[in-house]
């Protein structure tokens, strides 16, 4: 049976034709796209996981315009979202949003090999086999020296760092507790496993992280 949606995980509000708005990726859009600009490749293929709205992805085609950036959701609410956003940019170098479950094992196989990998906000929503499953499909699907980030809120060495996250973590946990926050060090050790090194992690705004990774060359 499909679960209900998480509640408080992802406010997003109507806005023209099938656009849908989500305050939190406004607020994070600006850092997000600073970090990303400093370690893309000069040119390439990029991934996103999880696009949301789309909100996100239609400013990293627009300041990244060398690199390519596919959109993927596994809502299709949200794929419409980001194919209105697609069109009112019309941008050479945003495709076409995917349907993409990426906790789904084997979905790597259907991916042509990409030199970044973006996600968003989604492992402290899913369990821990699903996130599991989600990082080896992604580092299947990286080409060689190809990076994978991952921006979110995350546990730090078991601790929830803020009274803010950890009443969050709790109302996940409460809904399901099969999910919530992930610590770093178990995140870490599962990108090890499947050939992702850790090059670095990020402080960004709101106490969240941008965990990074790279397959070897
Ligand atoms: C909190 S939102 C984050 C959206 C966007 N990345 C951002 O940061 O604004 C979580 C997103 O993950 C999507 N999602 C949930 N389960 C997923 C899955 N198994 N595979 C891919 N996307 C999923 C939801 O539809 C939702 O759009």
């Amino acid at each position: 049976m499909t679960k209900p949606p998480i509640k408080g995980a992802s406010i997003a509000h109507p806005r023209e034709g099938d656009r849908l708005f989500a305050p939190s990726a406004a607020r994070n859009a600006d850092a997000i796209t600073t970090l990303l600009t400093t370690l893309a490749p000069p040119t390439g293929i990029a991934l996103e996981i999880a696009s949301g709205t789309g909100q996100h992805i239609v400013q990293f085609a627009r300041e990244m315009p060398s690199i390519t950036w596919q959109p993927t959701e596994a809502d299709e609410g949200r794929l419409a979202s980001i194919a209105s956003y697609q069109t009112e940019a019309n941008l050479p170098n945003l495709a076409a949003p995917q349907l993409l479950d990426a906790t789904t094992p084997g979905w790597s196989e259907n991916h042509a090999p990409k030199d970044l990998i973006f996600l968003a906000n989604l492992l402290h929503l899913i369990s821990t086999p699903s996130a599991k499953t989600l990082i080896s499909e992604a580092a299947k699907t990286l080409a060689p020296n190809g990076q994978f980030v991952i921006y979110g809120p995350f546990m730090r060495n078991g601790k929830l760092t803020s009274p803010g996250d950890a009443q969050f973590h709790k109302s996940l946990t409460d809904q399901d507790p099969d999910i919530g926050y992930k610590d770093t060090a178990d995140i870490i050790a599962t990108a090890q496993t499947v050939g992702l090194a850790h090059v670095q992690t990020n402080d960004l705004p709101a106490n969240n992280l941008a965990l990074r990774f790279r397959k070897a060359s």
